[in-house]
């Protein structure tokens, strides 16, 4: 196949990436995205502080600019995010306790009935883990309101749309032997064992110097599919744009059959957050392929 949503489709899989509304206009990128992608990530616009402005009253306008030019043409989409401690509206920051459990849940409930049926997979809670050695949940006025915080949210989203498959994402959970990958991996498991409605993992997969890729990634993918749930590798970018890494990171989620999708942070390197001279992404600034392109569309092929 000569695009890497087609070649991802050849395994049954998907590759997606991160639009932002704001570019809708800019045909160069549009053109690419429409062309490479069948699975799109809004990538602020159904964040809460865009979606709840104010508590109660919902706008939906650029999350549908982008849903409505995603299924126009014939792409599905990645709903993010229900529940994150980033990024919320200024209302939510200053709540606290039980108002601010009814508020995460009629947030849920207010975004996800707006899409209900029409967003196949919910990021419903966002980046919950502490970074470094803890392994333990991140310190935030929705950790604060009790640790169960995550399962309200799951069992809202359930309830909400039943047909959505629903997602705990997090950067840094890609490398096995970090105490993060492991927190977020014994949640999981007792998500699973008690029962907790959880259908995937995203794993960012954002790569840099501090957190490069390592080999056991795909042992990572592998021990959370092991769980029972999917595995998906969400917000794609890896700084310098190695076209070997790009390889192996296709080829770890080939590996594994409930690796069902790939989706990069952005299509050319002027629309990625770490800016264009860490060339992170799969296409330059001027819309061109890159190496890195042609490692991964190859490593699809050859699956
Ligand atoms: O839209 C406003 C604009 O009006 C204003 O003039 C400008 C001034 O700062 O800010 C603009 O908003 C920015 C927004 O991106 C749109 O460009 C925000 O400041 C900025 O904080 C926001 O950054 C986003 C970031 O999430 C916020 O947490 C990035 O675009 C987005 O790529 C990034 O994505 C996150 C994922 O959601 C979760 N995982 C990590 C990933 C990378 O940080």
């Amino acid at each position: 196949a000569s695009t890497l949503g087609a070649a991802a489709a050849q395994s049954g899989r998907y590759f997606g990436t991160a639009i932002a509304s704001g570019k809708l206009g800019d045909g160069n990128y549009t053109g690419i995205a429409n062309r490479e992608f069948n699975m799109i990530t809004a990538e602020n616009e159904m964040k809460i502080d865009a979606t709840e402005p104010n508590q109660g009253q919902f706008n939906f306008n650029n999350a549908d600019r982008i849903y409505n030019w995603a299924t126009q043409n014939g792409k599905r989409m990645r709903g993010h995010t229900l529940a994150w401690h980033s990024q919320q509206p200024g209302w939510m920051q200053s709540l606290s306790g039980n108002s601010l459990r009814q508020a995460m849940i009629n947030h849920i409930n207010g975004v996800m009935a707006h899409y209900k049926g029409k967003i196949p997979y919910w990021d419903v809670v966002n980046e919950a883990y502490a970074d470094g050695n803890s392994g333990g949940r991140r310190d935030s006025n929705l950790q604060r309101t009790g640790n169960d915080w995550i399962e309200v949210a799951f069992r809202t989203a359930r309830a909400a749309d039943p047909a959505a498959k629903l997602c705990y994402n997090d950067y840094n959970i890609d490398n096995w032997s970090w105490a993060k990958t492991q927190g977020v991996y014994n949640m999981v498991r007792d998500f699973k064992s008690r029962g907790v409605p959880i259908d995937c993992v995203g794993l960012q997969s954002h790569f840099n110097s501090n957190s490069p890729y390592n080999s056991n990634y795909r042992t990572t993918i592998s021990q959370f599919a092991a769980l029972g749930v999917d595995v998906a590798i969400t917000e794609l970018d890896i700084q310098g744009g190695s076209s070997s890494t790009y390889a192996s990171v296709v080829n770890d989620c080939l590996a594994v059959s409930r690796c069902i999708g790939i989706t990069v942070w952005g299509v050319r390197d002027s629309d990625s957050w770490l800016g264009a001279n860490t060339s992170p992404l799969l296409f330059d600034s001027n819309g061109n392929k890159k190496a890195a392109y042609n490692s991964v569309l190859n490593a699809l092929n050859a699956a």
